[in-house]
C-alpha cells in the first residue's frame, strides 16, 4: 500500500464523492491490485435499508468475492481503498475518467477535468440506486425458505454479503432456464446437475420447477466429493426436497438412469465440462446449460506458429484458448444435433467465468447430412 500522499488520488476521490452525491456514479473498477491474491474490485452505489451506500466487491484468485458496504466517511474510505490499486476507472452517467500509476510511481489522471465540468451541470442523468432492491425482479427474492436454510439469506430474507455473488449467479442461471422452458416437458422433468459441489444451484433449480412451476421433479446431482454429497443429502432431507438425490462419484463413470430432460453444470473444472457435455449429449438431453470453469488443456497443448502473435502473450493466449475451447465444445454439440449458443451468464464484473454454453436438441436432425 502506498503511504505517500497522492494528489491524483485525493482529486479522484473528491470527484467520486461528487458523482456519488449526485447519483451519477455507475461503478468504479479497481484493477492491478497490489495484493497478490486479488483479481480486482468493483465499487457501486446501492440502496440498502433506505440508505445509499457504496458497495465494495473484491474478487480473489481463489474464486471468492467479498463485500463491504461503506456507509460514511466516503472520501477517506475511498482514498484508503484507491491506494491499493494501480489502475482505477470511474464510470458515471455523464462520462468516465481513469487513474493509472506506473511501476515508477508516476501517476496519470485522464478525463477528470471534463468529468468535473459535466458533474457541475444541474440536469444530469441519475442512476437507479435500487441495487439490492433489484433482487425483487429476480426469480428468487432471497426470502425463500430454502435459501434461508442454506444460509444464503438471513432470517429476514436479506441475502448475506458473502453470498451476494452466488445469489446473482443462481438467479441468472434460472433466468436462462426460464428462457428455454418451452423446450422442456411441462408435467414431469428429469434434471441432472453434474459436478454439483455444494449444490446452491441444484437446490434453486429444484425449487424453481417444484415450487414455482409446480411440476413433478426428479433431480440427480453428482460430485466427486463425499463430504459435500453427505452435506447436501442432509440439507435436502431437512428442507423436504424429497426428489433430490445426491450421488458421490466420477461423472465419467456415472450412468444416467432416467432420460435427461435438462442437464446443468456450473463451473465444472477444466475437462469436467467436456465430460458433462458429452454425457448429456450421449444420453439425449433435451437441453444442456453449462458454465465452464478454468480451461487448461488447449492452453497447455496449443502449438501453432500462425497464432504465435497471440500466444506469445500469456494472458491473451489464455483468453484465446478459453474462447477456442468453448467454440469447439459448441461445434461438437452442433454436430450431435443441438442448436447451440454461447451466452453471458452474469455481469462480467462478477466473475470472469461468465459464459453459459446452451445446447437445445433439434427436433429433426439428419446425422448423415451432418457427416457429409
Ligand atoms: C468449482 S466446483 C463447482 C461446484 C458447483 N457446481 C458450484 O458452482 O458451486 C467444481 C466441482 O466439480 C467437481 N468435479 C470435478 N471433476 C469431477 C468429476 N470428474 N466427477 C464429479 N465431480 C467432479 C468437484 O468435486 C467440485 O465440487
Amino acid at each position: 500500500m502506498k503511504n505517500v500522499k497522492s494528489e491524483a488520488l485525493e482529486h479522484l476521490s473528491d470527484l467520486v464523492v461528487i458523482a456519488f452525491n449526485k447519483k451519477a456514479l455507475k461503478k468504479i473498477i479497481l484493477s492491478k491490485p497490489h495484493a497478490v491474491d486479488e483479481i480486482k474490485s468493483v465499487i457501486t452505489s446501492k440502496m440498502i435499508t433506505s440508505n445509499i451506500v457504496l458497495q465494495l466487491e473484491t474478487f480473489s484468485k481463489d474464486n471468492k468475492a467479498y463485500h463491504r458496504n461503506i456507509r460514511e466517511n466516503f472520501k477517506k474510505e475511498l482514498l484508503r481503498i484507491f491506494r491499493n490499486y494501480s489502475q482505477i476507472n470511474v464510470i458515471t452517467t455523464v462520462g468516465d475518467c481513469q487513474y493509472m500509476c506506473a511501476k515508477s510511481g508516476n501517476e496519470k489522471l485522464i478525463g477528470d477535468n471534463s468529468l468535473r465540468k459535466m458533474l457541475q451541470s444541474d440536469e444530469i442523468e441519475t442512476i437507479n440506486t435500487n441495487g439490492n432492491n433489484k433482487i425483487k425482479n429476480y426469480i428468487l427474492s432471497g426470502n425463500e425458505d430454502f435459501l434461508k436454510k442454506l444460509g444464503v439469506s438471513d432470517e429476514t430474507g436479506r441475502v448475506r454479503d458473502k453470498m451476494q455473488s452466488k445469489f446473482r449467479q443462481i438467479n441468472k442461471f434460472i433466468e436462462h432456464i426460464e428462457a428455454i422452458k418451452d423446450k422442456l416437458p411441462t408435467n414431469t422433468i428429469n434434471i441432472y446437475d453434474l459436478c454439483c459441489g455444494k449444490s446452491y444451484l441444484s437446490f434453486a433449480v429444484y425449487h424453481y420447477f417444484k415450487n414455482v412451476l409446480k411440476m413433478n421433479v426428479k433431480m440427480v446431482c453428482v460430485d466427486l466429493k463425499a463430504d459435500v454429497i453427505e452435506y447436501c443429502t442432509g440439507v435436502a432431507n431437512r428442507i423436504g426436497f424429497d426428489e433430490m438425490q445426491f450421488v458421490c462419484g466420477d461423472i465419467n463413470e456415472y450412468k444416467m438412469i432416467d432420460k435427461p430432460h435438462l442437464v446443468i453444470s456450473l463451473h465444472a473444472c477444466d475437462i469436467a465440462t467436456d465430460i458433462v457435455l458429452n454425457k448429456a449429449s450421449q444420453n439425449g438431453a433435451d437441453v444442456i446449460l453449462s458454465t465452464p470453469c478454468c480451461h487448461h488443456e488447449l492452453n497447455h497443448t496449443l502449438n501453432c506458429e500462425a497464432l504465435s502473435f497471440v500466444s506469445k502473450h500469456s494472458m491473451l493466449k489464455q483468453k484465446m484458448c478459453d474462447a477456442m475451447t468453448d467454440a469447439l465444445r459448441l461445434m461438437k454439440l452442433e454436430g450431435e444435433g443441438y442448436k447451440v449458443d454461447a451466452l453471458e451468464l452474469i455481469d462480467p464484473e462478477d466473475t470472469p467465468k461468465n459464459i453459459i454454453l446452451r445446447a437445445i436438441k433439434k427436433k429433426t436432425f439428419d446425422s448423415k447430412k451432418q457427416k457429409n
